[in-house]
């Protein structure tokens, strides 16, 4: 099938915007099914880059000359995209950070150091990631503090039944992932936010895998903390972003201490910048935050739905085409999934299926993902998982599962 006509969106035009895909990776035409680790940035972002260090390189807010006007400017555009791309009230609501798990950290160190208690409860779910998982269990080794986790199913969905039997007034923060990175699997989170609120807790979701898929409404989600990551949604590494309710942010503590998140200092006392400069300490990452903004164009640009119809259809046909394949199980079988394939073959250790993959010029992502105690669940080591971008093509899956085929049948001589 062509692949400029697999949805309403001109693909093969898409693809021309990256520079990266054009490549021949060991001999073969790259194949990038990375993208939950990281997706690939088109080439406006990596224009804005180059603008503003050949342009308009400054530091910004104190700046009184034209160039340090220019790149807040610039840097505070970012924000107010930010805040209409999330729907969220004020831009006072958007801080910067390094990548969701810096986001997740200041929230475990700030809100969790000054409101969780001994005997508190912080429930996460068996599907979270390595960064939703670690920042409770320090806050709650600090404070005598209990983690409870939410079971999974088999195929991979949150349990909403034991959820609430783990509910109760003790439970401060529930903390649970809107996509999973290792499995695909979509949240009910607007749900599980209304479930936590009757007992008052509050709740941060971990968007890392839905920014760039599924259409995000902190508000009518009535979400606390919401954290996502430029870098896997066409954007620069190294920018985050996290968004928490203006009440919330007013009452925690800053995280880090430094310049540009201080109102005045004296060696007696300092008192601390308004939102959102209280989170924001020290000079940040300027450059990949006004790169962000034309990511998050790019995004809207193609539109989310036009974006999610396309990678369904890929997640469906490879769905397909792989779970073909004798000897393949399939890991996560959610009903609602974002563009993530997991997988493993019988006898065949992931990690040599990703090496040998790569010989063909084909990138996946082999091991836990980050994931260790989901794997545990499914009793396997790790999976090999095909993440698709908007970029992606039928084409490419046939490649994949033509791939696997032959290492297959390479193996099995
Ligand atoms: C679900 C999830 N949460 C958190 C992270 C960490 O995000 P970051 O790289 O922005 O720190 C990832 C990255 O893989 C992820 O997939």
């Amino acid at each position: 099938m062509n692949a400029t006509v697999q949805s309403g969106l001109d693909i093969s035009g898409i693809r021309k915007l990256f520079p990266v895909l054009h490549q021949q990776v060991n001999g073969k035409p790259l194949v990038y099914f990375d993208n939950a680790a990281t997706s690939q940035k088109p080439g406006r972002v990596i224009d804005s880059l180059k603008q503003y260090y050949e342009g308009y390189n400054a530091n910004i807010h104190r700046g009184i000359h034209t160039l340090a006007e220019k790149a807040t400017r610039a840097y505070e555009e970012t924000r107010e995209v930010t805040r209409q791309f999330l729907h969220a009230g004020s831009t006072e609501e958007i801080i910067f950070t390094r990548g969701v798990t810096e986001s997740i950290n200041l929230v475990a160190s700030t809100y969790g150091r000054s409101f969780v208690n001994a005997g508190d409860e912080i429930i996460i779910s068996a599907l979270e990631h390595h960064s939703n998982i670690v920042p409770w269990q320090m806050l709650c080794e600090e404070k005598k503090a209990k983690l409870k986790v939410i079971p999974v199913t088999d195929a991979g969905e949150i349990d909403i039944d034991a959820f609430r039997q783990l509910l109760s007034d003790r439970t401060k923060i529930v903390a649970v992932n809107h996509a999973s990175n290792s499995l695909g699997t979509i949240n009910p989170v607007k749900e599980i936010i209304r479930l936590a609120h009757q007992w008052s807790a509050v709740v941060l979701i971990d968007g890392a895998q839905a920014a760039a898929h599924l259409p995000i409404d902190v508000t009518d989600l009535d979400a606390d903390f919401y954290c996502i990551s430029s870098h896997k949604m066409y954007g620069p590494t190294g920018v985050g972003v996290l968004y928490g309710k203006k009440a919330l942010l007013e009452k925690m503590p800053p995280y880090m201490g430094g310049g540009e998140m201080i109102k005045e200092v004296t060696f007696e006392k300092t008192t601390f910048n308004d939102l959102p400069y209280k989170f924001e300490a020290g000079t940040p990452n300027i450059a990949d935050v006004v790169a962000f903004k034309e990511a998050i164009h790019f995004i809207n640009e193609l539109g989310k739905q036009n974006i999610a119809k396309h990678e369904n259809e890929l997640l469906a046909y490879a769905t397909e085409k792989v779970s073909a394949i004798p000897g393949v199980r399939i890991i996560g079988t959610a009903r609602e999934k974002v563009s993530v394939l997991s997988f493993i073959i019988d006898g065949i250790h992931p990690f040599d299926i990703g090496q040998m993959l790569d010989t063909r010029g084909i990138a996946v992502r082999t091991g836990h993902h980050c994931t260790q105690p989901l794997m545990d669940q499914f009793k396997i080591e790790g999976t090999v998982r095909a993440s698709f971008a908007v970029y992606n093509t039928k084409e490419e899956i046939d490649a994949l599962v033509e791939g696997l085929r032959r290492i297959i049948n390479f193996l099995s001589k």
